[in-house]
């Protein structure tokens, strides 16, 4: 089973104000995907893995106090920050449950919410580090009504990261990366195969798209990266994928390119699913 309590990006403090400026950056294609999934006031909505709960506050501010919020989270650390954000929102109306959301179902029901009961789940840069990714899909289902909508929005072709002009350094960075999150139990290929794993667990995709976007050095998709490289970088070094002296070397080049108004980035492709349960 695989370790809920650290998942492979950490979940200390540097790792916890990431996550808040991910979600700022990339919330307009958040809220994009809620339309499309009919999330809107009065539904009651599962966040599968929300991580310190940024998405479930704005999904809480959505469905208003006639809906409800669920989160499903394995970092105690997380359910933490969680439970405070949403109490000093006045939130009741959103809560979180500690625990594997490869068990979300008897989780939702140990929470005294009934299984079956959901209009909506979000699953946001979670399916990517799962070991199981069709057991999530199936208890999912098993907690949404039947026509309710699971909107996913996840990694495929997450090497395409890249800056332009291209530097050895960069590369190099991408490729440990890519190393230490194989050595994980997910993968962030996972969207090549969600589409197949939808069918499967019986779900009907309704939508199924790309958000391609780049960064250049002094936008505000530029700190993505740049929060992302103090994160990660030290875990794949710690990990052994990469050299204290290439660690070095990429946070020279990457202080280069920031001041270069002439280059970008490539961000890794985001892809959105939309898919109803069957039931
Ligand atoms: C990259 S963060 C994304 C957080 C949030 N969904 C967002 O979009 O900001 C991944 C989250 O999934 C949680 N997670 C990963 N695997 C899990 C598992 N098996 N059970 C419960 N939570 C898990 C992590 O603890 C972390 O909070």
């Amino acid at each position: 089973m695989p370790n809920t309590e650290d998942y492979l990006l950490g979940t200390d403090d540097t790792e916890s104000v990431r996550l808040g400026i991910q979600h700022r950056l990339w919330s307009a294609q958040a809220a994009a995907i809620w339309e499309r999934a009919r999330i809107g006031p009065g539904s009651r909505v599962l966040d599968v893995g929300p991580g310190p709960g940024y998405a479930a506050a704005d999904l809480a501010e959505l469905v208003g106090p006639g809906g409800r919020v669920l989160g499903v989270e394995g970092s105690p650390r997380y359910v933490e920050l969680f439970r405070s954000r949403m109490s000093a929102l006045g939130h009741g109306h959103a809560a979180v449950v500690k625990g594997d959301i490869h068990h979300l179902a008897t989780l939702v029901r140990t929470n005294g919410d009934e299984a079956g009961s959901f209009d909506a789940a979000y699953c946001r840069w979670v399916l990517s580090f799962s070991p199981d990714v069709s057991g999530v899909l199936a208890q999912i289902g098993a907690c949404l009504t039947p026509g309710g909508r699971i909107a996913i929005q996840d990694y495929f072709n997450w090497r395409a990261m890249s800056l332009a002009p291209r530097r050895p350094e960069f590369t190099r960075v991408i490729e440990a990366i890519l190393a230490f999150w194989e050595s994980g139990e997910g993968s962030n290929d996972v969207m090549a195969v969600v589409p197949r794993l939808l069918r499967d667990a019986s779900f009907r995709l309704e939508h199924f798209s790309v958000n391609q976007r780049i960064a250049r050095p002094g936008e505000p998709l530029w700190n993505w990266p740049d929060s992302f490289w103090p994160s990660i970088i030290p875990r794949v070094v710690d990990a052994g994928f990469l050299t204290e002296p290439e660690s070095r070397a990429f946070f020279a080049a990457w202080r280069d390119a920031s001041m270069d108004p002439d280059c970008f980035m490539m961000v890794p492709p985001v892809f959105d699913a939309v898919a109803v349960w069957r039931g």
